[in-house]
């Protein structure tokens, strides 16, 4: 009877709705359940009875997760019991009160557990409350995912600052974010319903991060006002029932610009009694906050620099604040100056913060943390580690990792980063000639410091799904587990969180691990390849392709890309000096053009087009293969997802495969504007003839138009033959059409069009007078990206019609109905035979 019940729990769970707010925490019944159930314990003892108190917490998570896997609610009880069957959770100290003493006892660090689970007695002891509940969680995580057998070890974190960032705007935006607005903040205040906050620091806890600075880097100064220190205080009482500490971003000038000063140099004693006097109002608060995080002189913001003095006065300064508090600073190394000069080949922003922060070792406070983007320039697809890691011997380091996908494809497209940060994580510095691994730095381990650790910036919203899409879930589940343990394999955690998230069928398992391990390759080769950065528009959404913009600025992104050569050259000998900036031996190796790995050739080396690869293809040949390459795999992901139909709730189902088909379209665009951009540059021809040579479309701008006329697109690679159509008015309908010179047959139909912000343009497609499809321009309500207002690589997709009956002599004909400032524009229509992606 049992069996029958859960098999049945299943099959409702499989087909009952899921939003994605439960995300790796659904507690779903295990398909083993019935054999399992007789073995768990009977009662839960938590020895704390204090709502607040992460223990108390982790007795009502054991009880709730219990009752969702298994279908039985325990009693949680704060007495100690002598019963035979029982889970006890308690803290070292309360746990040696109530039993004794226990062996292990002496292996605990700080917010480390103990879990011994045999048969029907488990035993989880923190050393401290947030222990506790870590064990619980992981307890938890292995029933979930029916490991139930008996198991004793001890679990210590990596590093003690595991904490998030998130980029929230007091209103209510976030900087960055694609998942909705802000938990945290509404119209210049904090929010009054703090539900949701609780349930992202339950689930964190479950990740074992302690901590989220909750406002932007770029930080508003009416943080600090009274009524949203008021609101910060509510915050961290919800948060802190899961030993989750709140923390915030401050504005350097706030002195001036929130406090009235004349000044905020930090060696005013004015200011800095200001500071002071500002952090003890909201330690008064919030007695646990975790701490400050600075953004100085950076991209606009105030610092130290202003008043010439240095950015360690600056971090100090606050440090001194934090201090009796028990306070941390967290103080970004992304500084740099965005003006520099393009035609100084010596001129490198990814020098900056080297030489910002390298002559101040030693000077940092000890409860300052320099906190360090995991490459020198910006979260791109590849960069190599940033020489900083290696070069502070007597200053806390931490790692800033992006778990919101700000230039890889910001939550549309699929892209598994903890391969990306594990190769960051593994590789190593070789400071002073020995093992020097980023992870062992951050970890403090490596230069014996006191602190160290990691900082995610994850931008969570209100979507139901946290991140605006289910799959890049795996991401912040990756992060907290890296985090706690960075020696973990990333298809491991991948699929620990496969299982939590959407079950046990083996070929979920299996195919949800393929798209993902195969994401961010793919995402490399359709992008940025062999180190030239995402190439995507860093100077507007950051999104889709522009290639182009990376160059003639003062951001510094440069790629250095002509006629007849592309790169950065950063070698000692005739560059700028970047490659100099790691310990010898990696120096050595970058510097060397012959022993820098290719993936990350144009990063150091300004070279040819034909310069060849160890591979043996030339460098713009690799560039054409590997996005055809990238993008092939992107369509293969549509078709794996749609293998799992029947096995993943139709919510989350549908939600993934309409992304899915973005990705697989999207991927094209970008496919076709990097090939494109670069055999025009290079006038060079692809091997294989690809670029530039699409047999199966029927370019819009040869149509006959009436109510549309052609436009050129600009940047003009992320149009077909650079040219689209747009309606002559934007209020009446335009049509295009033509009569099919294709050979008769099936074809999967594609239409390429522009989804811009501020209008909703209807199409219509018919075939021999038969409607084909219609749709509505309404994406940038369904996928969260950065919108765009023009016509451009992040506004291209497409919409594919698949199966469609077409003669020879056909009428094709497009009908766009502009909305708004959206001319229904139009780039061309596929005509693809079975197995074809053009
Ligand atoms: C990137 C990002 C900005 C952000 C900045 C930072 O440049 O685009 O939005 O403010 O990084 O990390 O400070």
């Amino acid at each position: 009877m049992r069996l029958f019940i859960s098999a049945l729990l299943l099959a409702l769970r499989l087909v009952a709705a899921e939003d994605g707010s439960a995300a790796w925490l659904r507690y779903a019944p295990v398909p083993h359940a019935a054999n399992t159930s007789r073995i768990t314990p009977s009662e839960i003892v938590a020895l704390n009875s204090t709502k607040s108190s992460p223990v108390y917490t982790a007795g009502q998570e054991l009880q709730r997760g219990i009752a969702g896997i298994f279908g039985r609610k325990l009693n949680v009880s704060a007495q100690a019991s002598s019963a035979l069957s029982t889970i006890v959770v308690g803290t070292l100290e309360t746990f040696t009160d109530a039993y004794g003493d226990f062996d292990e006892a002496e292996d605990l660090e700080e917010d480390g557990f103990f879990l011994c689970a045999t048969g029907d007695k488990v035993v989880i002891v923190g050393q401290n409350e947030r222990g506790a509940l870590y064990g619980a969680f992981e307890y938890l995580s292995r029933l979930a995912q029916g490991h139930i057998s008996s198991v004793s070890f001890i679990s210590n974190p990596s590093a003690p600052i595991r904490w998030t960032n998130e980029w929230d705007n007091l209103d209510g935006s976030i900087e960055r974010g694609f998942a909705g607005p802000s938990i945290f903040f509404r119209n210049g205040f904090v929010v009054d319903n703090v539900t949701r906050v609780a349930e992202y620091a339950r689930l964190l806890a479950s990740i074992r991060i302690n901590g989220i600075i909750i406002n932007n880097v770029n930080a508003d100064v009416q943080v600090l006002s009274a009524r949203n220190i008021e609101g910060l205080a509510r915050l961290a009482d919800v948060m802190r029932p899961y030993g989750v500490q709140l923390g915030i971003s401050l504005n350097f000038a706030s002195p001036e610009d929130f406090g009235k000063l004349n000044s905020y140099d930090p060696l005013d004693p004015k200011v800095d009694a200001w500071w002071a006097n500002v952090t003890n109002q909201i330690y008064a608060k919030v007695p646990d906050m975790a701490g400050y995080l600075v953004k100085a002189n950076s991209e606009g913001q105030a610092g130290p620099l202003t008043y010439n003095r240095t950015l360690a006065d600056g971090a100090n300064m606050f440090a001194r604040a934090v201090e009796p508090y028990g306070g941390v600073v967290m103080f970004r190394a992304f500084v740099y100056d965005n003006h520099i000069n393009e035609t100084d080949w010596k001129a490198d922003r990814a020098n900056a913060q080297l030489e910002f922060f390298q002559n101040l070792d030693g000077k940092f406070n000890d409860n300052v943390v320099v906190q360090i983007k995991y490459g020198p320039i910006d979260f791109q697809v590849r960069e190599p580690a940033s020489p900083l890691f290696s070069a502070l011997h007597h200053t806390n380091t931490a790692i800033e990792l992006q778990i919101t996908q700000e230039y890889l494809g910001q939550q549309c497209h699929l892209v598994y980063l903890a391969p990306l940060w594990k190769e960051i994580l593994e590789f190593d510095l070789r400071a002073d000639g020995r093992p020097s691994k980023v992870k062992d730095i951050v970890s403090s381990e490596r230069f014996n410091r006191p602190l160290g650790g990691y900082a995610g910036v994850v931008n969570v919203g209100t979507n139901s799904t946290w991140l605006g899409s289910h799959l890049a879930m795996s991401n912040l589940y990756a992060y907290g587990r890296l985090a706690w343990d960075p020696s973990l394999e990333s298809e491991a955690i991948l699929q620990d969180w496969i299982r939590l998230t959407f079950g046990f069928d083996q070929k979920v398992l299996n195919t949800i691990t393929d798209m993902s391990m195969k994401s961010w390759p793919a995402y490399e080769n359709y992008s940025g390849n062999l180190g030239i950065q995402t190439l995507t528009d860093i100077t507007y959404t950051h999104f889709g392709p522009n290639p182009a913009s990376q160059d003639n600025n003062g951001w510094g992104q440069w790629t250095r890309a002509d006629k007849f050569s592309i790169g950065m050259d950063r070698t000692v000998n005739n560059g700028t000096g970047n490659a100099g900036n790691y310990p010898p031996e990696i120096a050595n190796m970058y510097e060397n053009i012959e022993t820098t790995p290719d993936n990350l050739l144009l990063w150091f080396h300004h070279v040819p087009y034909t310069q060849r690869l160890k591979s043996g293809k030339t460098v713009i040949q690799h560039f054409y293969d590997a996005h055809y390459e990238g993008s092939a795999v992107a369509q293969t992901f549509v078709k794996q997802w749609e293998s799992l139909k029947g096995k993943v709730d139709m919510e989350r189902y549908e939600h993934v495969l309409f992304r899915q088909v973005f990705q697989a379209g999207h991927s094209l665009v970008w496919r076709d504007s990097i090939n494109e951009f670069y055999h025009n540059l290079s006038e060079i021809p692809d091997d294989l003839r690809r670029v530039g040579n699409h047999p199966y479309r029927l370019e819009a701008e040869d149509m006959r138009l009436v109510g549309y006329k052609p436009y050129s697109v600009s940047p003009f690679e992320t149009a077909s033959g650079y040219t689209a159509i747009v309606t002559t008015s934007n209020s009446s309908v335009g049509v295009a059409t033509a009569n099919i010179t294709f050979a008769s047959g099936t074809y999967d139909v594609a239409v390429n069009y522009y989804d811009l912000i501020g209008g909703k343009a209807q199409y219509h497609l018919e075939i021999g007078n038969r409607t084909i499809g219609a749709w509505t321009g309404d994406l940038e309500d369904k996928l969260g990206h950065t919108p765009s207002i023009y016509l451009d690589g992040h506004s291209a997709t497409r919409i594919t019609f698949k199966g469609v009956e077409v003669r020879r002599g056909n009428m094709v004909k497009i009908t766009g109905q502009p909305n708004g400032i959206e001319p229904a524009p139009i780039d061309y229509i596929s005509f693809l035979p079975p197995g074809i992606v053009d």
